[in-house]
């Protein structure tokens, strides 16, 4: 089964990001993770449009823009506008979920919604046939380089069986805390996108990191 990698930008050097981001061109990496906050939704503050412009000047991957942002729907056309390919939203940022993920998908973006490590999986239950993507935050968001959760695991088996058991085509992504230690597992559960940020740009070399994660292979789900 295939999977993809998403380097998160979160953990680069924001000194020198045109070249963390042609390393990334350069690596086995599919999409780059994009992380925004607001210092409203989650306790810390990461950049805005500017700043993502210019990574998209640079990028020969997809941008992969996960919002932990209050009222999203006020930025959808201008995060269209620097490139987003992906974007996800919080399901606990979002009044009006459905009409937010129309809107990302009239905007010819794919549309993916984020959970916390709090919200169970079977809230998703009316939504899974309208989105793209589920974001399942395996650490709690606003910062890099936390520890994983374990119930994540769970977390994503009960998503699998609900994407199957709705005819679903949303891909299950994994964030936060994710290393070449628990990616094997997570994509054994039912993971098909992993996002790292910690893992890769604290190693000695990134790239031969995103390799690592790439080159890991299962064949058959545990669900
Ligand atoms: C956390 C962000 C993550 C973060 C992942 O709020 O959404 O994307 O950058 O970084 P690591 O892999 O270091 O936990
Ligand atoms: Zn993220």
């Amino acid at each position: 089964m295939k999977h993809l990698i998403a380097p998160s930008i979160l953990s680069a050097d924001f000194a020198n990001l045109q070249a963390d981001v042609e390393m990334i061109n350069e690596s086995n990496a599919d999409w780059i993770h994009v992380d925004v906050m607001d210092g409203v939704f989650v306790p810390n503050i990461s950049f805005g449009f500017p700043v993502i412009s210019s990574i998209f000047h640079h990028a020969k991957k997809p941008l992969d823009i996960h919002l932990m942002i209050v009222n999203p729907d006020k930025y959808l056309e201008d995060f269209k506008r620097v490139g987003a390919k992906i974007l996800t939203v919080h399901y606990e940022a979002c009044t009006h979920l459905h009409r937010t993920i129309q809107a990302i998908k009239s905007l010819g973006m794919k549309a993916g919604v984020a959970i916390n490590p709090h919200t169970p999986i079977s809230v998703l239950e009316d939504i899974i046939t309208e989105v793209d993507l589920v974001c399942i935050m395996s650490v709690n968001p606003g910062f890099g380089g936390q520890k994983f959760i374990e119930q994540t695991y769970e977390k994503v088996r009960k998503l699998c069986i609900l994407i199957r058991e709705k005819e679903s085509d949303a891909m299950i992504e994994v964030d936060g805390g994710v290393s070449h230690q628990n990616s094997l597992a997570l994509l054994k559960a039912g993971a098909n996108v992993l996002v790292a940020g910690n893992a890769i740009f604290s190693s000695e070399d990134p790239s031969m990191e995103i390799a690592e994660l790439k080159k890991m292979r299962v064949d058959t789900l545990e669900v």
